[in-house]
């Protein structure tokens, strides 16, 4: 018996990296896996066929219940096929996980028209466009007087919620992801879906480019990066037991850590009578004193998170 049996998962980016490690593994806790993957290139451009046939195959051949899908996330005809092809091969949906992501890393100054625009596509677009799909779908299902409980998990990063120099493009992407999860937890819980999102650290190929070595596996130790440590977590949150929505937490190796959410600063607060004027503020904040920002970034310097 398996904690997601007659469950029907959709795992976007499922061809390789953390997302094959969902897929390998909701399906062996006894989920149907529609496993999607465009199979292009980290910088998105590309694509094919193989990363996604592969993983369904490998879940087949285990024994398990799996269907390859190819599409686009970020194409909205495309994200609606993911959806529709769980529903055509498996009859149900339950989980969704958005992980399918990419990367192009500059500075902010360095940044293309093009760099921007397909790092926000796939990342946050891409999210939005499989939830909505899903979402209506849901929504349907529950105004029919159907018992809904599913689960969205969405792929976001340690880049987006603390800052990482050098992704301003991913890293604007991802936080937008955050407070997407957010806005889904909040209007989607009346269908009875729970959203939640994910901040995962692994070796792949997105992290494998910047950290090289550091991210080896140490001969007779626990292999703190592999990416497969991610996705137990990511059962777990899609698993009817789960009753967690609306957050994010990172995950990675044997961790995992909730991070909280904005918060307004009861420490650093100015007031005043009707409108402030510019003197007015000068002097306030002289006063309050300059806010520090963050006290530390989650990945000092160069690198991708
Ligand atoms: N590796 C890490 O430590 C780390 C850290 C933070 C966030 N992430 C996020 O985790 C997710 C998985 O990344 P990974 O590290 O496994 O990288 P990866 O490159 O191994 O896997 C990403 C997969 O997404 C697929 N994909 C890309 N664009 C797609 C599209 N438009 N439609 C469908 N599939 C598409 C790719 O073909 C690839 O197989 C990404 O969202 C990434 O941003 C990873």
């Amino acid at each position: 018996m398996g904690s997601l049996d007659q469950l029907v998962a959709v795992v976007t980016g499922a061809g390789r990296g953390i997302g094959r490690e969902h897929a390998l593994l909701l399906a062996s806790e006894g989920a149907a896996v529609v496993v999607n993957d465009l199979g292009g290139a980290p910088d998105g451009t590309g694509a094919e066929s193989a990363p996604a046939e592969q993983v369904a195959a490998e879940i087949r051949a285990a024994g398990g219940r799996a269907v390859a899908n190819t599409d686009d996330v970020a194409d909205s005809v495309g994200a609606q096929r993911i959806i529709d092809t769980a529903l055509s091969e498996f009859g149900r949906l339950d989980i969704v996980v958005n992980n399918a992501g990419i990367l192009r890393d500059r500075v902010l100054v360095n940044i293309s028209d093009e760099d921007w625009d397909l790092v926000v596509r796939v990342n946050l677009r891409g999210t939005f466009l499989v939830t909505r799909a899903a979402g209506r779908y849901w929504r349907e299902q529950s105004k029919a007087g159907r018992q809904v409980s599913a689960s969205v998990i969405n792929t976001s990063s340690e880049s987006g919620v603390f800052g990482n120099p050098g992704q301003a493009n991913y890293a604007a992407a991802k936080a937008g992801v955050a407070s997407l999860t957010q806005v889904a937890a909040k209007e989607l819980g009346r269908y009875g879906v729970r959203v939640n999102a994910i901040l995962p650290q692994a070796r792949t190929r997105l992290t494998e480019g910047a950290f090289g070595d550091a991210l080896a596996a140490k001969e007779g130790a626990f292999d703190r990066w592999d990416p497969a440590n991610v996705s137990p977590f990511v059962a777990y949150l899609a698993g009817p037991s789960c009753q967690i929505t609306g957050e994010v937490f990172i995950a990675g190796g044997s961790r995992v850590q909730r991070v909280r959410p904005w918060e307004r600063d009861p420490d650093w607060k100015l007031q005043t009578e009707g409108r402030w004027t510019v003197a007015g503020l000068e002097k306030a904040v002289a006063d309050a004193g300059v806010p520090q920002g963050q006290k530390w970034t989650a990945n000092p310097g160069k690198g991708a998170k």
